[in-house]
């Protein structure tokens, strides 16, 4: 079956032009369809990069169609240029103190625009250490799908000790949290990712422990390494 394959580039590469290159460079790689692959770039680059041929989300979007919020961009004008979008991410929750709440009213407005939302989810070393994880995953899964029950939603567990680290989260622990979550997301449609220093060496052990994807971001910003990770997958 077709795995999902997402590039979270975060806020990167540095110009549009090496936007581009990065772009072109997995485009050349990844042309033979074997998995579902889509790319989330810095909302400026949406525009040029939706010329291409791999699909494409946004990283965020606000809860508002259009109106005085300074500084946001709504989920309509990102349906212009794709079709998915980022919620939730554990840099947006720390960072810019995101809450459940605000994701949840974000979910639904994206959905109202038929975008395809990627929630994401995950616990902190702390919470880990204290055997938090589900009551953690539970808490964030109850609340930011709250009234949205039974759509299509695509959920990426990223154990937030695991991001960024080179350390991910080991296939057994993984498999784990999976038959978890999707105990607990079972009146949805829903599709689950694993995300959180993903390569090319480990990618098939994500796939293997039954994740239907993985959400990439480091190792999405070298073009050969993540059309490895695509292959591998
Ligand atoms: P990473 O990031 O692959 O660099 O660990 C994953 C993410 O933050 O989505």
């Amino acid at each position: 079956m077709k795995k999902l394959i997402v590039a979270n580039w975060k806020m990167n590469p540095s110009t549009l032009e090496k936007a581009k290159e990065l772009f072109n460079g997995i485009e050349e790689g990844v042309e033979d369809k074997q998995h579902e692959v889509i790319i989330c770039p810095p909302f400026l680059y949406l525009p040029e990069l939706s010329k291409g041929s791999i699909k494409l989300g946004a990283q965020n979007c606000f809860w508002e169609e259009s109106g005085s919020f300074t500084g946001e961009v709504s989920p309509k004008m990102i349906k212009e240029f794709c079709n998915y979008v980022i919620l939730g991410h554990s840099e947006r929750r720390a960072i810019f103190n995101e809450s459940n709440e605000m994701i949840n009213k974000k979910i639904k407005k994206a959905l109202g625009f038929n975008l395809k939302v990627i929630l994401c989810i995950g616990e902190n070393k702390k919470e880990r250490e204290k055997g938090k994880t589900k009551e953690v995953l539970k808490n964030q899964i109850k609340k930011s799908l709250k009234g949205v029950a039974k759509e299509e939603i695509i959920v990426a567990y990223e154990p937030i000790w695991a991001i960024g680290t080179g350390n991910p989260c080991s296939p057994e622990e993984a498999k784990k949290v999976r038959l978890f979550l999707e105990e607990a997301l079972k009146n949805f449609k829903s599709l689950i990712l694993y995300g959180g220093s993903v390569n090319s060496k480990n990618v098939s052990s994500f796939i293997k422990a039954g994740y239907q994807g993985v959400l990439v971001g480091g190792a999405s910003l070298k073009p050969k390494e993540f059309v490895k990770i695509v292959k591998n997958a």
